[in-house]
C-alpha cells in the first residue's frame, strides 16, 4: 500500500482504492513558531544563558573568572575571529530582551555599523527597542521569520542565532529504516549520523537556516542546548549523567516545547556548503572562575548558601550548551 508522507499529520496509509485507512501519527513536527508570535512571551520562564548574564550586575557573575556581560563575552569571541573589523553590519535572529546585543553595543559600538534584529514576537522587539535605545540610530528591527527573509540579508556580515536554533523546526518521532524524504535528503547529502535503530528527532530548521547562511555569504556565531555537548577538560565532572553523544530530546517549558541540537550535523552541514567551523562549549567561553570550587559544589551536590545554589543551577543548565562560528 501507499504511504503520504505528510509533514503536519505523520504517514497516511491509502488502501488500493485510494481511501485513508489509518493515519499513523508516528513523526511529527515541533515549532515553537505560534507561541512566539502570539504569546506575550516572559523568557524568565526559560532561564537562557543570556539572561543569566545580561550584565555584569547580576546574581549568575560569581560564576565568573572575570565578569563580563554575556554580549560583551561573544563580542570578544568574534573579535578573536576578526569577525568584527570597524564596519561591520550585524544581524541578531531573536535577539529576546536584547541584552546580548546591548552587551556586544556597550563594548564593540564602535566596530558596528548596522545592527538589523529580526523576531517573530512583536512584545520581545518592543523590549529589544527599548533596551537597545542608546544606539537607535544604526538599529532597524524586522517582524518576521528569520527562516523566510533571510535571504535579503546580503548585505549582513555577521548573523548572531543565540538559543534560537531549539525553536525551529524538529521533526520526531522518526524511524530510521523509514525516513520521511526531506530528511533523507539531507542525511545523505551531508552524510550526518543517525541511530541504526529507535526512535530519534532531526533538528531539521536548524540544519535549513545554516544552509541559508552558508549560501548568503554571512559569518555566523549560534549557541544552543546541544545534544552532542562538549565538557572542557579541567571540567570532566560536567559530564556527569550526560548523554555526549546523543540526538536532539525535548525539553519543556511553558506553553511549549524546543529540542537541543545535534551540533556535529549543523558543522557537517556548514562543511559541506564549504564553511570552516569553530565550536566549543559554553561553560569554557563564558571563562568559569575556581573550578576546583565548582568541582565541590558540583560533585557534591552543595545547596548550603544562595551562592552555591545559584553556582549548582548555572553548572547544571550551562554544561549542555554548545556555540559554533561559522567562518
Ligand atoms: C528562547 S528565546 C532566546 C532569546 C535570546 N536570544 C536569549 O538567548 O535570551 C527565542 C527567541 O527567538 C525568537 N524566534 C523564534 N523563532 C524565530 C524565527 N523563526 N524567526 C525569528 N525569531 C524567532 C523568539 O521570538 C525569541 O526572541
Amino acid at each position: 500500500m501507499p504511504v503520504l508522507q505528510n509533514p503536519a499529520a505523520g504517514n497516511i496509509v491509502l488502501s488500493e482504492k485510494g481511501e485513508n485507512l489509518i493515519t499513523m501519527k508516528d513523526w511529527r513536527i515541533n515549532s515553537t513558531h505560534e507561541h512566539y508570535l502570539i504569546q506575550p512571551i516572559d523568557l524568565l520562564n526559560e532561564q537562557t544563558i543570556c539572561e543569566c548574564f545580561a550584565h555584569i550586575g547580576s546574581p549568575y557573575m560569581v560564576a565568573m573568572e572575570e565578569p563580563r556581560s554575556y554580549g560583551e563575552i561573544i563580542g570578544n569571541l568574534l573579535s578573536e575571529n576578526a569577525l568584527l573589523p570597524f564596519g561591520t553590519a550585524v544581524c541578531e535572529i531573536g535577539g529576546g530582551y536584547g541584552s546580548l546585543m546591548r552587551g556586544l553595543l556597550e563594548s564593540y559600538g564602535d566596530r558596528v555599523r548596522h545592527v538589523l534584529m529580526v523576531d517573530l514576537s512583536s512584545s520581545l522587539m518592543k523590549r529589544q527597542c527599548r533596551i537597545l535605545k542608546n544606539w537607535e540610530e544604526k538599529i532597524s528591527f524586522v517582524k518576521g521569520d528569520a527562516r523566510e527573509i533571510i535571504r535579503a540579508f546580503r548585505t549582513i556580515d555577521v548573523i548572531i542565532c543565540n538559543e534560537v536554533a531549539g525553536d525551529l523546526e524538529t521533526w520526531t518521532g522518526l524511524d530510521p529504516a523509514n525516513l520521511p524524504e526531506a530528511v533523507k535528503e539531507k542525511v545523505d547529502r551531508y552524510e550526518l549520523s543517525i541511530p541504526s535503530r529507535g526512535e530519534f528527532n532531526f533538528n531539521m530548521g536548524a540544519i535549513d537556516i545554516v544552509e541559508k547562511i552558508c549560501k548568503i555569504g554571512a559569518k555566523a556565531f549560534i549557541a544552543e542546548h546541544s545534544s552532542d555537548p562538549i565538557i572542557p577538560e579541567e571540567m570532566a565532572f560536567l559530564a556527569r549523567d550526560l548523554v555526549l553523544d546523543g540526538y536532539p530530546r525535548e525539553i519543556r517549558l511553558k506553553g511549549h516545547s524546543e529540542y537541543t541540537i545535534r551540533f556535529e550535523h549543523l558543522v557537517k552541514t556548514a562543511n559541506c556548503c564549504g564553511r570552516k567551523v569553530r565550536t566549543g562549549s559554553l561553560a569554557d567561553l563564558a571563562g568559569l572562575q575556581n573550578k576546583a570550587r565548582m568541582r565541590s559544589i558540583f560533585v557534591g551536590r552543595m545547596a548550603g548558601s544562595e551562592e552555591h545554589e545559584i553556582l549548582y543551577e548555572l553548572l547544571d543548565h550551562i554544561r549542555e550548551y554548545r556555540w559554533m562560528l561559522i567562518l
